[in-house]
C-alpha cells in the first residue's frame, strides 16, 4: 500500500498551488497527491508556524525541516531568515522534488538543501529543528527519527514539533522527557500541542 510516508508513493501526479499567510509572507506553493496534506496547508503545520518562536532575519541557522513533505516549514523558515542555510529532508521522493521546486519558488533554492536522510552531512548540527513528524509510521519509527535526529542539536539548540493531541501529543512529551530532554508545551491551540525540546 502506498502512503505519503512511503519511499516512492503512487497517487496522482495533479499539481495544485495551494496558498496561506505567515508572519504576515505569503507564501504560494505546489502540491501533488502523494504528499502529506496536498490541499491545503496542514493545520498542525500552521498552529506550529504561529505559535513557536520563529527565527530572527539575523539568525545563521543551520536549521533542519525534518519530515519536510512538499516544504511549507523550509519555506518560512528560508524567507524569514533570509541568511539561514536549511536542510529539508524527508524520506518520500516526490515530497522532496516538491520541496525543491518550492524552494526555488520561494527564493531560496541556493539555502534549502533538500535530502534524503542518509544524505545529511554527519558533521551538520543545527541550531534548531523543526517538524510535524510522521505520527502514523507508529511509535517505533518516530521515536527512531528522533532518536536520530535530536542529538544532532547544536549546543543550545532547540527543537520545536507539532503532534495532535488525539495523536499522541502527550505521550510524545512524555516519551521525549524520558529521553533525557528537557521539553516544555509551548502553545496548545485547536487540539495541537507545540512541544519545544531543549
Ligand atoms: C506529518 S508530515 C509533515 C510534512 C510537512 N512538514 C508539512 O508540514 O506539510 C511528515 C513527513 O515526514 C516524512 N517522513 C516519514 N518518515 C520519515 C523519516 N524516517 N525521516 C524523515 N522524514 C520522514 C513523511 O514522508 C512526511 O512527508
Amino acid at each position: 500500500m502506498s502512503h505519503y510516508f512511503s519511499a516512492e508513493p503512487e497517487a496522482s501526479t495533479q499539481r495544485r498551488d495551494i496558498a496561506f499567510t505567515i508572519a504576515g509572507r505569503e507564501f504560494s506553493l505546489v502540491t501533488t497527491g502523494g504528499v502529506f496534506s496536498a490541499d491545503r496547508l496542514d493545520p498542525g503545520t500552521a498552529v506550529l508556524l504561529r505559535k513557536a518562536d520563529l527565527p530572527g532575519a539575523d539568525a545563521a541557522g543551520p536549521f533542519l525541516d525534518l519530515g519536510c513533505g512538499y516544504g511549507p516549514i523550509a519555506s518560512v523558515l528560508a524567507t524569514v531568515a533570509p541568511r539561514a542555510t536549511v536542510y529539508a529532508v524527508d524520506v518520500n521522493a516526490r515530497a522532496r522534488e516538491l520541496a525543491a521546486e518550492n524552494a526555488a519558488r520561494t527564493g531560496a533554492a541556493g539555502r534549502i538543501r533538500v535530502a534524503a536522510p542518509d544524505e545529511v552531512p554527519d558533521e551538520v548540527r543545527f541550531a534548531q529543528i523543526w517538524s510535524n513528524p510522521p505520527i502514523r509510521v507508529g511509535k517505533t519509527e518516530l521515536h527512531a527519527m528522533l532518536d536520530r535526529w535530536l542529538p544532532r542539536l547544536a549546543p543550545g539548540g532547540i527543537a520545536w514539533l507539532v503532534v495532535a493531541r488525539h495523536l499522541g501529543g502527550d505521550s510524545l512529551q512524555k516519551w521525549i522527557t524520558e529521553r533525557g530532554w528537557p521539553v516544555a508545551r509551548q502553545a496548545s491551540q485547536k487540539g495541537y500541542r507545540v512541544l519545544k525540546v531543549g
